[in-house]
């Protein structure tokens, strides 16, 4: 497995094996990785060649956010690499991917004023605008993001449609702790208090898809379930609870096929997110 920093270093092996016939797949990250980041480089094997990008990415926090003490260690994400079955790891650094004059954003409307795009202005302003340079960078035939982030899905997709991107964006399930707790890079912030107070998030999700699996399609009734439950937690502070159309991240009043129940719950300061789309 590689390891390189620089943008146009990375660009010329990709390109190198596109000349020679090979697919690949990438993996867009922000380091600090977990099964979850491995479920989707497995999936990428599925290509002759697999990158992972590793860029905690400036633009996509907000200023009191948690960029400066966003969990970072990179030998170790390294390691993770190889042991999954990477090619290439890109760890470009913040101030070749933002030279002092950048001023080009990809901006999205519609899709990104609803859940993660409502608590968090301008985060999908950053997500877009850096994938969109990643991808023009490493220039895949694939690409795979986790279903944790739905939202971050439908605005990919969207962004990769809009902009005539020639790529395919894979889905990979949400991967989670064998006791429920969905896997994110910021569970590390958890104490042992609050990770044991973070499993009110699936718990509640999972009591809201057997009430929609036994026939509940009132979507104001499913999400004041879940609140109930998530309000039961003391160390739980709801940001949003919401159902919406998986596609365009609009609310809805009734519930159906493909509808995704999304939450986003402050655990003591950290803020996890969690959710499920109906079958
Ligand atoms: O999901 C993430 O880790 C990030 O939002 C992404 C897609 C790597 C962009 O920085």
């Amino acid at each position: 497995m590689k390891t390189v920093f620089g943008i146009s270093e990375a660009r010329s092996i990709v390109k190198q094996w596109k000349k020679e016939g090979d697919t690949v797949g990438f993996v867009p990250t922000m380091g600090f990785l977990h099964e979850g980041h491995g479920s989707l480089i497995k999936k990428a094997r599925e290509n002759d060649k697999v990158v992972v990008s590793i860029f905690v990415n400036p633009l996509q926090f907000g200023e009191n956010e948690d960029f400066g003490r966003y969990p970072r260690d990179f030998e170790k994400d390294c390691l993770f690499c190889e042991t999954y079955g990477a090619d290439l790891v890109f760890h470009p650094d913040v101030s070749e991917m933002y030279m002092p004059d950048f001023c080009t954003f990809v901006d999205m409307t519609g899709l990104t004023q609803n859940l993660c795009g409502a608590s968090r202005p301008g985060h999908f302003r950053g997500v877009c605008t850096v994938v969109a340079k990643l991808f023009n960078i490493i220039n895949p035939d694939r690409a795979y993001f986790g279903e944790k982030d739905a939202q971050q899905l439908a605005v990919i997709r969207q962004m990769v449609q809009d902009l005539s991107m020639d790529i395919e964006i894979v889905a990979c399930p949400i991967v989670r702790e064998p006791d429920g707790l969905a896997k994110s890079s910021r569970n590390s912030y958890l104490n042992d208090e609050e990770r044991k107070a973070a499993l009110v998030l699936s718990r509640a999700l999972k009591y809201a898809e057997n009430m929609v699996k036994e026939g509940t399609k009132n979507s104001a009734e499913v999400i004041s379930a879940i609140k109930r439950i998530i309000e039961s937690e003391p160390l739980a502070h709801i940001d949003y609870v919401k159902a919406v159309d998986g596609l365009t991240m609009k609310d809805l009043e009734i519930i159906g096929p493909q509808t995704l129940i999304a939450a986003a719950v402050y655990i003591g300061k950290t803020r996890l997110i969690d959710n499920f789309t109906v079958k």
